[in-house]
């Protein structure tokens, strides 16, 4: 019943396409998988101005605190957990460091070389996350740390008191346990945790796994650097029994490592490089899954994508350290490709961080001292919401395709969900930045008789938002969708994301 719906799709869906046009087939009454709102999870590092300015700041008091503004447009958009405190950082912080009154200091040589004077620490962060009503996900120092400083850090947030670390964190403010669950075990081990062979960190791994007792950890591997399968491979085969998680890392860049491009002057081939490589996440989670099918059929252990996002050169005049950049249209646009990809995948990528939160890479927010700027991204983030922990729906998608210089890519990109209260909700990017599509979609299995949407577009692919024009690129209602005897009709704008509900 099932293939013979699928058929009929790529049927009807073909012969559309030919027309230029995109056709989806939605079986809204055949969803099996949850999208776990983790999917839309973020990333804190102690890098540049995103804890320390960002999310932890004296300004206005000459106190140190945490920024309301910038808690407040978080929970908009519904985070669901912080990655802390890296990244490559997390390989270099020694968490005792950070509690109690009397804190040393220490030098950031990864990113920038300023001074931490530790202010923010476990319990700041832990503070913060219960402001957000999101999950704690801390990474654990495996590089320049030891399996008695992890072990010892998961006791001291699980412990009841009565115990030495129980008793030790009340001291410090918090009588009852934190609640804690998700804990990754060093980060890019491959890399700056360590420069590790798979072997060698699967070893690892165990070592640092076996030690977080009492309670129950979810524990997170370090994951494989874009397409290293042999460490999917690896890491599954030596260790796959004692992991709960795989954090994949994989970043898009338009141009080349040692010559990114600036985030908002670029051109159409930028724009196509980006949104090509973007595409290729689908590949990678798809081979990734593969290997990690052969070792664990049943899907418990989650493919992570704990790291991605768009990495341009960082803004001029800012420390180059600080990898601070702006955000445009295309960002946005590869946001929404990206969450597509992973709503697809829901069966096995049940969490992914984009990197990262305040004035750090892809960010949702950019601060200049107390004024806050929303970027397109978080309203990205903002229109898709509506999928966390919603039923994915089985969907068929023909589109044609966005060419440029010779090679192209399909123009139209979606996913669908169906919500507990009843709800469909559909995003689509249209990648195009020159043509609109016609999309025609066929939802089957439920009535609906009503659709509303809102879409993210502007006048040209650079364009974002500034503290002079924080509202130059924000979504408006979409009024060019049409219901009728099931089937929705819409013209999707060139370079855009549009989120439809039916009801
Ligand atoms: O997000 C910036 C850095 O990129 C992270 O610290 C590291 O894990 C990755 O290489």
């Amino acid at each position: 019943m099932r293939l013979a719906g699928a058929l009929l799709g790529l049927v009807l869906a073909a012969s559309v396409a030919a027309q230029g046009q995109v056709k989806l087939v939605i079986n809204a009454d055949l969803g099996e998988t949850t999208i776990s709102r983790h999917i839309y999870g973020h990333f804190g590092e102690d890098l540049g101005r995103n804890i320390y300015d960002g999310f932890w700041t004296k300004a206005g008091t000459g106190q140190w605190h945490l920024r309301d503004d910038v808690i407040e447009a978080l929970k908009r958009i519904q985070i669901p957990n912080l990655r802390w405190p890296g990244g490559c950082f997390a390989d270099y912080y020694h968490w005792r460091d950070g509690i109690g009154q009397q804190r040393p200091t220490m030098v950031n040589t990864i990113w920038g070389g300023v001074t931490e004077d530790n202010s923010f620490g476990t319990h700041e962060y832990m503070e913060l996350i219960q402001r957000l009503g999101a999950e704690p996900f801390i990474v654990g120092n495996v590089g320049s740390g030891s399996v008695q400083e992890m072990s010892q850090w998961w006791e001291y947030l699980r412990a009841p008191q009565g115990s030495p670390l129980g008793d030790e964190r009340a001291r410090n403010g918090h009588a009852e346990p934190y609640n804690v669950r998700f804990w990754g075990v060093g980060n890019e081990s491959w890399g700056c945790g360590g420069a590790m062979t798979a072997a060698e960190y699967a070893n690892v791994y165990k070592r640092y796994a076996e030690f977080l007792r009492g309670g129950k950890p979810f524990r997170i591997a370090t994951g494989p650097n874009g397409d290293d399968y042999a460490w999917t491979e690896t890491l599954m085969r030596e260790a796959g029994r004692m992991i709960d998680g795989i954090d994949l890392h994989n970043y898009t860049v338009a141009r080349t490592w040692a010559s990114k491009g600036r985030a908002t002057e670029f051109t159409e081939e930028d724009w196509f490089s980006a949104v090509q490589k973007a595409l290729r996440m689908d590949t990678l989670i798809t081979r990734h899954s593969t290997i990690m099918d052969r070792y664990d059929p049943a899907r418990r252990v989650w493919l992570i994508v704990g790291e991605w996002g768009m990495w341009h050169d960082p803004e001029p005049g800012s420390q180059p350290g600080f990898l601070y950049q702006q955000n445009a249209l295309r960002d946005a646009v590869v946001a929404g490709l990206h969450l597509n990809i992973f709503n697809q995948h829901a069966e096995r990528v049940r969490m992914a961080n984009i990197a990262q939160t305040v004035n750090v890479l892809q960010s949702m927010i950019l601060t200049q001292g107390e004024q806050m700027n929303l970027t397109p991204t978080s309203w990205v983030f903002d229109m898709y919401k509506v999928h966390q922990d919603a039923t994915l729906l089985p969907l068929y998608i023909r589109s044609d395709r966005y060419s440029f210089g010779g090679d192209s890519v399909q123009a139209v990109s979606a996913s669908a969900s169906k919500d507990k209260a009843g709800p469909i909700h559909i995003t689509l990017v249209n990648v195009d930045p020159n043509k609109p599509r016609t999309v025609e979609a066929d939802i089957r299995g439920v009535k609906v008789s009503t659709v509303s949407g809102r879409v993210l577009t502007a006048a040209t692919m650079q364009a974002h938002n500034t503290f002079e024009q924080p509202a130059a690129v924000q979504p408006v209602a979409f009024t060019r969708a049409r219901l009728s005897g099931g089937m929705l009709r819409l013209e999707s704008p060139p370079k855009s994301v549009v989120v439809l509900e039916l009801r």
